[in-house]
């Protein structure tokens, strides 16, 4: 085999995940769904009754495997999320973290300087060696051709849930205390910004093989607040990861960023940029894949209606963003009354079965 025949064959054999975020076009594009692992799928909610509380079933790594692996065996997906959750990360620096029923996660919140204190950094890696775990079972039990996709939440968002205590809300206290003392919150951001790095690299190390940082909250910012804290925690992040893993392809999500989305691409160096349902396509196509691989963008309530409509806009995502570096995915993460069927019917769209 001469040399080029040959790299080509071992490029070849790489996931498609990989190679998308590679800057590759597939004739198929890859899919996998943000909560793909969840509350619509019965056999989730029969293991989470199992591990009691929610964050016990984030650091149990025999029930998240097990939680990671029930999408991949209903669906054709091309990539696994390990299963877990961002708000590990102010779990695993003593912030106290709870999830209950019917109304998310509660945290006690930090409001202010002196609430850092209650902050150590030093444990992360201890605290969150069960999630490394997971990774690990995962790597020896996924089929071969599945990427594992490692994950955190991006500082300004978790940021978010620690100062307010809880979701649901528009971030008024964080924005506030951003704009208010800008260094103070600087702190917190530089401890979110050490942790997170150290968390994906750790990630990384165990077997993860792409991450994405998720900044589910960076749409209430506005532009100069989110170039600084949005983009530029997001870019030491992704820094401090290729000094130590320079070729692990990692891929942002900016939700609600809407045009700040080349300009988070072009200053971050993310490889994939993933794009809410509110991404115009034509101009996504046009302005952003010429700079980064693109991710999404199905509206998760079109996925619970299903119907004609979701077929006509699944054609529609995979026509007009498939003629380059893609990969199908929703613009936010399922909800819980998705029907699973559903999410059959769109892999097989995309699979372009029918
Ligand atoms: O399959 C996967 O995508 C992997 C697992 C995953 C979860 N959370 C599991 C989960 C991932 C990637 C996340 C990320 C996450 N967690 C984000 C960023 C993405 C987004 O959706 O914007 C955020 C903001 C959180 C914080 C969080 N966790 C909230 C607000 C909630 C409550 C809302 C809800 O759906 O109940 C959670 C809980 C949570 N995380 C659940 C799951 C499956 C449901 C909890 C349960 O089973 O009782």
């Amino acid at each position: 085999m001469n040399e080029t025949v040959k790299a080509r064959t071992m490029e070849t054999n790489e996931k498609t995940l990989i190679r998308t975020l590679k800057g590759e076009t597939l004739s198929v594009p890859p899919i996998w769904l943000m909560r793909q692992a969840g509350r619509y799928l019965p056999e989730y909610r029969e293991t989470r009754k199992q591990a009691g509380n929610f964050l016990e079933l984030c650091y149990t790594p025999e029930l998240a495997i097990e939680v990671t692996l029930q999408p991949i065996r209903r669906y054709d997906l091309d990539a696994s999320i390990m299963f877990c959750d961002i708000l590990v990360i102010p779990d695993a620096l003593g912030q106290d973290v709870a999830f209950r029923e019917g109304e998310g996660p509660v945290l006690e919140p930090i409001q202010n300087v002196q609430g850092l204190s209650v902050l150590n950094p030093d444990g992360v890696l201890d605290h969150l060696a069960p999630v490394f775990e997971t990774i690990k079972g995962l790597r020896r039990e996924l089929p071969a051709d599945k990427t594992l996709i490692g994950f955190a939440g991006s500082p300004w968002t978790v940021a978010i849930y620690m100062v307010e205590g809880r979701g649901g809300t528009d971030g008024g206290k964080a924005r506030s205390w951003a704009y208010k003392e800008p260094d103070t919150f600087s702190q917190l951001m530089d401890v979110l910004v050490a942790a997170t790095t150290e968390y994906l690299i750790m990630q990384v190390d165990s077997g993860a093989e792409v991450l994405q940082l998720f900044d589910s909250w960076s749409g209430v910012l506005s532009e100069d607040q989110f170039r600084k804290w949005s983009i530029d925690p997001t870019r030491r992040i992704v820094d401090g990861v290729r000094a130590v893993h320079p070729d692990v392809p990692i891929i942002g999500f900016p939700r609600g960023g809407g045009l700040m989305a080349a300009e988070f691409i072009r200053e971050t160096g993310v490889n994939g940029i993933s794009m809410d349902a509110n991404v115009p396509l034509e101009w996504a196509r046009d302005t952003l894949q010429p700079l980064a691989t693109l991710q999404g963008n199905l509206d998760n309530q079109l996925l619970v209606a299903g119907g004609a409509e979701m077929d006509m806009t699944v054609r529609r995502i995979v026509d007009t963003l498939g003629k380059g570096p893609f990969i199908f995915n929703l613009g936010h993460g399922i909800v819980p009354n998705t029907p699973p069927e559903h999410v059959a019917r769109v892999v097989e769209l995309v699979r372009g079965q029918s």
